[in-house]
């Protein structure tokens, strides 16, 4: 049967990550031994005080629509968030509570954008950065950092990266799917060309924002250059912080005519995000912090594994992140090599391929991310599954001829 798509959607592809995900799941029903290293979410258990949050929540009924933009409770509690971490005085009106980040973002691109609308994403990116813009009639502008910069873009680069129809820079750090940390200084650079361009907006995803390794310390572009306040959008969530991907809470503070539209957006098409699950971050947000540090450890115990084994590979060059849970290693040095079967490694997605059936270990291709030629480790798995997987990624680099 053929049907009619609009060509919206035909403009956008599916998330490769999810695809990645279910791919490397039907392999291992189907029998065999596969690691799964594509997904990008903490293997850890939600805190058991956040599951107990949920279940009261259930059971004193709090089971009903919400108001759109979020309850009162889980915006004061987001207000306090901010507040401690990046020392933001948002009020309730300033505030929007979606299904996680990525609502948040599509809400804001939907409420934002008009044909013609240029917005500038720094790639590698987060996936869905450029495909919202899409859907939403934008024209993304992608402007390459790659391995030599740290995966970081420059002053320069954004600069000459901005023309007149520029309405939006998207950043993203700790980046997915780097690591990439951006310093005060680093970001002094990119805010200073900011303040030049008043006509040019910035979202910054906060989402790792708990998760950075010393001497690395997070920033938020606002904090290090207030100047820029009222025409940020911050957008974080308590998926990856408090590894709560499932509960879809994310949340974005910006000025109140921009949160107004999104809110319109969101009233539109999913209303509140899940009711239980606003209650559930209300104890995220307030109660005991600890997970945040002994979940930090842990990724950077294995942070540092995973650099040392995958620099031992042939053929890969891996740069130490500063957070989050990925690596971004280059695979320059096997470009043109050939599988023992016969299948030539001309593109990071015949490596991905070729690994997964080979060696039975999935990770994402780095033209996923818009930057090649690489692959992206998610590295939120046990130590022995992070061991065992690069040591199969050993072998098959020294397969390739
Ligand atoms: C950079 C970044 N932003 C946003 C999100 C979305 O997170 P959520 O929608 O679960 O809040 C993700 C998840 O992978 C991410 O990596």
């Amino acid at each position: 049967m053929s049907i009619k798509l609009s060509a919206r959607v035909q403009a956008v592809k599916p998330s490769p990550t999810l695809a990645i995900t279910a791919r490397a799941k039907a392999l291992r029903a189907a029998g065999k031994d596969v690691i799964g290293l594509g997904a990008g979410e903490p293997d850890f258990d939600t805190p058991d005080h956040i599951k107990q949050a949920g279940i009261a929540a259930i059971n004193d009924g709090f089971t009903k629509y919400t108001a759109v933009d979020g309850t009162p409770e889980l915006k004061r509690a987001i207000i306090a968030k901010f507040q401690r971490d990046n020392g933001f005085e948002y009020k309730p009106e300033e505030i929007l509570v979606s299904c996680g980040g990525k609502q948040s973002f599509y809400n804001m691109a939907q409420a934002i954008l008009d044909p013609g609308d240029e917005v500038i994403i720094p790639a590698p990116y987060w996936v869905s950065y450029p495909d919202m813009v899409l859907l939403a009639g934008g024209a993304p502008v992608i402007v390459p950092a790659g391995i030599e910069s740290g995966f970081k873009m420059n002053a320069a680069q954004l600069a000459a990266a901005i023309t007149p129809q520029t309405r939006w820079l998207i950043f993203n750090s700790p980046s997915n799917p780097t690591g990439a940390g951006y310093s005060t200084s680093d970001l002094k650079a990119l805010t200073d060309v900011l303040v030049e361009n008043p006509h040019v907006w910035i979202m910054t995803d906060d989402m790792y924002e708990h998760i950075a390794y010393p001497p690395f310390a997070f920033r938020t572009p606002a904090e290090v250059e207030p100047r820029l306040m009222d025409r940020t959008l911050t957008v974080n969530g308590v998926s990856k912080a408090y590894a709560m991907t499932g509960w879809r809470i994310g949340y974005a503070g910006g000025p109140v005519p921009l949160i107004k539209a999104m809110t319109t957006i969101q009233g539109q098409s999913t209303s509140n995000a899940c009711s239980i699950s606003q209650w559930a971050a209300v104890e995220a947000l307030d109660g005991p912090q600890d997970y945040i540090a002994t979940s930090r450890a842990a990724f950077l115990r294995r942070r540092d594994l995973v650099v040392r084994l995958l620099n031992a590979c042939s053929g890969i060059e891996c740069p130490t992140p500063d957070g989050a849970f990925y690596v971004y290693p280059s695979i320059a040095g096997l470009i043109g090599k050939t599988t023992p079967s016969g299948a030539a490694i001309d593109t990071d997605a015949d490596f991905a391929r070729e690994l997964l059936a080979a060696e039975g270990v999935a990770v994402v291709f780095g033209a996923a991310f818009g930057l090649s030629p690489n692959f992206r480790i998610s590295y939120a798995a046990a130590d022995e599954d992070l061991a065992e997987a690069c040591a199969r990624i050993g072998s098959f680099c020294e397969s390739l001829t």
